[in-house]
């Protein structure tokens, strides 16, 4: 079923909230991939009713072609999701989540300064914003999001913890193909040639994971056809601040390929 105006979701979720129902949301901004459909089944297995939002925010692209280029396939989406027995599906209009006269945000600190809160100005306030609304239109328990991007994980765990927000928060391993890239929206946009290269970045991931040092892999990435490395870095798993010895540690990527820019991250 797909709803796009906040007053009949909440007319829905109520109902379900009177039954006693747990209610579970998948946020997606759509062009939905089996990495998304991933959460999905997540979310069917631990939640009593679930909603998938597709909304493309635009407070979080802190660039207006990015914005304009994100692909917009609501019917394929559609086709997708409803095999998996999803409830309901929200596609709002931006009008719906930002109307006229709208003037709040939400911002983190933190955990959201480095890497992509730096390289991106305003991104984060955008996720953590429109996923704070997210919450309240849908009235969701339980709420699932992909370890595919960790640093926005761990910045909705430190605002949920920090507003006391009443959703318990899941996280989801990163889907890949067979050749270890992880699936995206983007990788759409790669050629078939730079799709061939676009696993190098994987590859010299669980290489620099092992040992290589970051010169080698960064070298290693240029020589497979990337243009530019923006980051390749081992943070702290939680904090996303410098690595603390006994702490788990993630390493982190983003890199340019055919002007795609692609991120990734493993444990390390
Ligand atoms: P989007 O990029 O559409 O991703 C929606 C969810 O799918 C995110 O939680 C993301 O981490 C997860 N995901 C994407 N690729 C994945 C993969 N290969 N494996 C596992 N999970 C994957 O992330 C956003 O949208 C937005 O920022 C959003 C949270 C919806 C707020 O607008």
């Amino acid at each position: 079923m797909i709803l796009r105006r906040v007053e009949e979701l909440r007319a829905l979720v109520r109902g379900w909230k009177r039954e006693g129902a747990v209610v579970g949301l998948v946020p997606t901004m759509g062009a939905l991939h089996e990495g998304h459909l991933s959460l999905v089944q997540a979310a069917k297995a631990g939640a009593d009713r679930v909603i998938v939002t597709i909304f493309v925010n635009p407070r979080q692209f802190n660039n207006a072609a990015d914005l304009a280029k994100y692909p917009r396939t609501e019917e394929a989406d559609a086709a997708l999701l409803a095999p998996l027995g999803v409830d309901a599906v929200f596609v709002p209009e931006p009008d719906e989540v930002y109307p006229p006269g709208y003037a709040s945000e939400v911002t983190v600190g933190g955990v959201a300064l480095p890497l992509e809160g730096a390289l991106r100005p305003g991104h984060f306030a955008g996720v953590a914003t429109v996923v704070t609304k997210l919450f309240g239109m849908t009235l969701a328990d339980r709420a699932w999001f992909g370890e595919k991007d960790w640093q926005q994980l761990q910045v909705i765990r430190r605002m949920v913890t920090d507003l006391n927000l009443p959703v318990d928060v899941q996280g989801v391993p990163t889907l890949r193909d067979p050749d270890g890239l992880a699936m995206s929206s983007r990788n759409a946009r790669l050629s078939a040639a730079a799709r061939a290269k676009a696993p190098a970045l994987h590859l010299w991931m669980t290489r620099m994971a092992a040992g290589a040092t970051v010169a080698q892999a960064e070298a290693g990435l240029l020589a497979a056809g990337f243009e530019r490395v923006e980051y390749l870095e081992f943070h702290d798993a939680e904090t996303l601040g410098p690595p603390i010895p006994g702490h788990p540690q993630r390493l982190l990527a983003a890199a340019w390929l055919e002007g795609v820019r692609l991120i990734d991250n493993i444990a390390a």
